[in-house]
């Protein structure tokens, strides 16, 4: 028995195997076209390659930044050229290599926690740009931290029946080339590169994305990507034009602002070239064509007088600390900052971005003048946080009361999916 299990490991172990790559010497930066560096650089934000493998304060691309799964915490990797801990060493078939098969130079398996199931999808002088804006950035000498994963998953091996069992095989969305060029331009972006489907998708037991449900809502590090698709709870219809706003200044004014893990796509969307939001912004309108809004937009009920009578603490706890920003009329919705109604939180079918914008508040996402909200983690119990959210749903949100919101603000506080 012993005997069979080694041998069976033994040949799963040689099937799983990867070959190296050969190590070359860090490519002479100035070697590299400045064109293409430019537009590695434009590439790199669409990706949110900074997102992963920066720390929050720490050297950009130097890696070492925590991503939290349900089997553990994986640290994204440097990417800067410094040839001992970073991929100085890498050519660009290692590199290519690595985005396309989640594979390393050396042929270990990567996690998919590095979103090259997404990523792949990216063309070939695409790659070759951003490996030389890679290429050519200061290196920096940093290890990340070690993975703290549950046994068996330090084991990279296994990483290769995982990509046998869960790496989807479908193409994410045929081309349509009656939707025309700027359609095909979002598609081919949106689908790959900026890897949209990565937070917005739900996913299976494996983790991996369920492609047949692409964009029906997901989770990001405790946060709910509401879905982008024909079940988009937007209450006011999600145009090219809207997205468009939004994804440049982190705000629409018939929606919200962008928070938690969409800050920073907004934050890179509004450096990147326009032609490019633009195309993304056509492309996820036409996702999310056939949702309400995009039918009909609803007249918004304010029912004051019955939720308060509902959520008594609840209306206290809002009259007390948000109502100086939010209560219609204030100073702060005179001056363009969207209505409560508007934003898609509280109509979601669950209340995690509700809770999790009064936890952590909202940091403006693209420009230092932009929407700000304090965070309440310190200063409210889960209970108070509960009653707020419970009396909001009951004002302004749609849909049925939400069930346990106590428990949903335990689970936002430790930032589990779910
Ligand atoms: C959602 C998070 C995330 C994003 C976005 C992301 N990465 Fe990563 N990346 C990771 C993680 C995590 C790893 C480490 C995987 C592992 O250790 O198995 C990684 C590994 C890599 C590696 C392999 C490095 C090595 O030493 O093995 C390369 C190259 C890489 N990423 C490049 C990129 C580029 C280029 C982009 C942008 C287009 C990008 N990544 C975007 C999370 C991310
Ligand atoms: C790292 C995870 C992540 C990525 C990548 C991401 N999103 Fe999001 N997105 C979120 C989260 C979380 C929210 C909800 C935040 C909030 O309530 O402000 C969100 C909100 C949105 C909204 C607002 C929806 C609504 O009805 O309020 C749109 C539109 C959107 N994302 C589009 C995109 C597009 C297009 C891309 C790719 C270019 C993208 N997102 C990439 C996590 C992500
Ligand atoms: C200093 C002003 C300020 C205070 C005080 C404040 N907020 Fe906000 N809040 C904002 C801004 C600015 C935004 C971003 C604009 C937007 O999304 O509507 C925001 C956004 C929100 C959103 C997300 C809007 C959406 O639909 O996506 C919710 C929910 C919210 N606030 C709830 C609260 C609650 C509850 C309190 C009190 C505990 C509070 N806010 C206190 C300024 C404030």
């Amino acid at each position: 028995m012993a005997l069979a299990v080694a041998a069976a490991l033994l040949v799963f172990t040689v099937w799983a195997r990867e070959p190296a790559i050969a190590a070359i010497e860090r490519p002479d930066p100035a070697r590299f076209d400045r064109r293409q560096v430019a537009s590695g650089a434009a590439l790199a934000r669409i990706g949110n390659c900074a997102s992963c493998h920066t720390v929050s304060g720490g050297r950009v691309y130097a890696g070492g930044t925590p991503i939290r799964t349900p089997f553990g915490t994986i640290h994204g990797s440097n990417i800067t050229p410094d040839p001992e801990t970073g991929i100085g060493t890498w050519s660009y078939e290692a590199f290519a290599r690595s985005m396309r098969e989640g594979v390393g130079r050396d042929g270990s398996h990567l996690y998919p926690a590095f979103p090259y199931d997404r990523l792949r999808h990216t063309g070939e002088a695409d790659l070759r740009a951003l490996y030389a804006f890679l290429m050519t950035r200061d290196a920096v000498r940093a290890e990340p931290p070690a993975n703290t994963l549950v046994p068996p998953l330090g084991w990279r091996p296994v990483l290769a029946g995982w990509k046998l069992l869960a790496l989807p095989r479908r193409a994410p969305q045929a081309p349509q080339p009656q939707l025309g060029k700027l359609w095909e331009r979002g598609r081919y972006l949106g689908e790959g590169l900026a890897h949209c489907g990565s937070c917005h998708s739900p996913r299976g037991i494996l983790q991996q994305e369920l492609r047949d449900r692409a964009y029906a809502g997901g989770w990001s590090d405790g946060w709910y990507a509401p879905p982008l698709d024909a079940t988009s709870p937007a209450v006011r219809a999600w145009t090219t034009q809207r997205l468009y706003a939004y994804f440049r200044t982190g705000l629409s004014t018939a929606h919200a602002a962008a928070a938690g893990p969409m800050g920073p796509v907004t934050h890179n969307l509004a450096r990147t070239p326009g032609g490019d939001v633009r195309a993304l912004a056509a492309y996820y309108a036409w996702t999310m064509r056939d949702a309400p809004a995009a039918r009909a937009e609803p007249a918004l009920p304010d029912r004051a007088a019955l939720a308060a009578r509902r959520h008594p603490a609840g209306a206290a706890l809002f009259r007390g600390a948000c109502a100086a920003c939010h209560e219609p009329g204030a100073a702060m919705m005179a001056a363009g900052r969207p209505d409560l109604r508007l934003g898609s939180p509280l109509h979601e079918d669950n209340p995690r971005d509700t809770v999790q914008i009064i936890l952590q508040g909202l940091e403006p996402p693209v420009e230092p003048n932009g929407p700000y909200m304090p965070g309440y983690a310190d200063t409210l119990t889960d209970a108070q946080i509960a009653a707020i959210t419970a009396y909001m749903r009951a004002r302004w949100g749609s849909g049925p009361d939400w069930g346990d919101i106590e428990q949903a603000v335990a689970d936002a506080r430790d930032g589990s999916s779910k």
